[in-house]
């Protein structure tokens, strides 16, 4: 199965690019599931290491959705909205929330393989920073984050929605450099996913 996590509070350009990819997968014989923080109740980590005594979140909210699917996924996509040069708040929180489930469990994200979307307002409005913030969240939980490959997608899916539905629609170079990271995932999935968990 394949989670997609959208950071987007707006059913707009995020959303509507995470589920091209999800549907990309579905085409190549995953399951697919999407989760989206929009209307969802998520707080940000409060430090409090009561997972690290009880082995489970102090808070409880929606977040606990979120760890069934990442416990059941072998592919995640994280996918970001750009705020202020980076990821949005959002899925920062969903990000910082995992503590509980390395406190539970040191090697629960392990050897899952992960990709990112960023998508930014501007052409150049910090994409490169957000994929780079999603690759180091993967690597510091275990996870191995894929890029699409040289010519073309580099370090990932990187879309310039200028601020709208439409705007991200006519991106054709983000839906190129989509396609690329989605048929890389796929491959690192066949070839490196874990074996563990049920598959397709
Ligand atoms: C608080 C805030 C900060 C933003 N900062 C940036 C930014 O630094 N760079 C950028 O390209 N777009 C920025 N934007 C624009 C959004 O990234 C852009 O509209 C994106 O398409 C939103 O995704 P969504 O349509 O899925 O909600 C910002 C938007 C908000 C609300």
């Amino acid at each position: 199965m394949i989670v997609g996590i959208c950071g987007s509070p707006r059913k707009q350009a995020t959303d509507y690019v995470l589920k091209e990819a999800l549907n990309q997968m579905e085409d190549k014989g995953y399951h697919a599931e999407f989760f989206g923080v929009r209307g969802k109740e998520i707080g940000p980590c409060r430090h409090c290491d009561y997972c690290l005594r009880k082995k489970e979140c102090f808070l409880k909210d929606d977040m606990f959705e979120v760890y069934e699917l990442l416990d059941e996924a072998q592919g995640i996509i994280i996918a970001s909205p750009m705020y202020n040069g980076g990821i949005s708040a959002q899925i920062k929180a969903v990000m910082d929330r995992c503590r509980a489930l390395g406190a539970a469990d040191y090697d629960f994200l392990r050897g899952k393989i992960g990709m990112g979307i960023a998508v930014g307002g501007d052409r150049s409005g910090g994409q490169e920073l957000a994929l780079q913030q999603i690759h180091t969240y993967y690597i510091l939980n275990g996870i191995i984050p894929v890029s699409g490959g040289s010519f073309g997608a580099n370090i990932g899916a990187s879309f310039w929605s200028q601020d709208t539905l439409n705007g991200v629609k006519e991106d054709v170079e983000g839906f190129k450099n989509l396609k690329k990271t989605t048929n890389m995932f796929h491959r690192y999935l066949e070839r490196y996913g874990p074996a563990n968990h049920e598959k397709p």
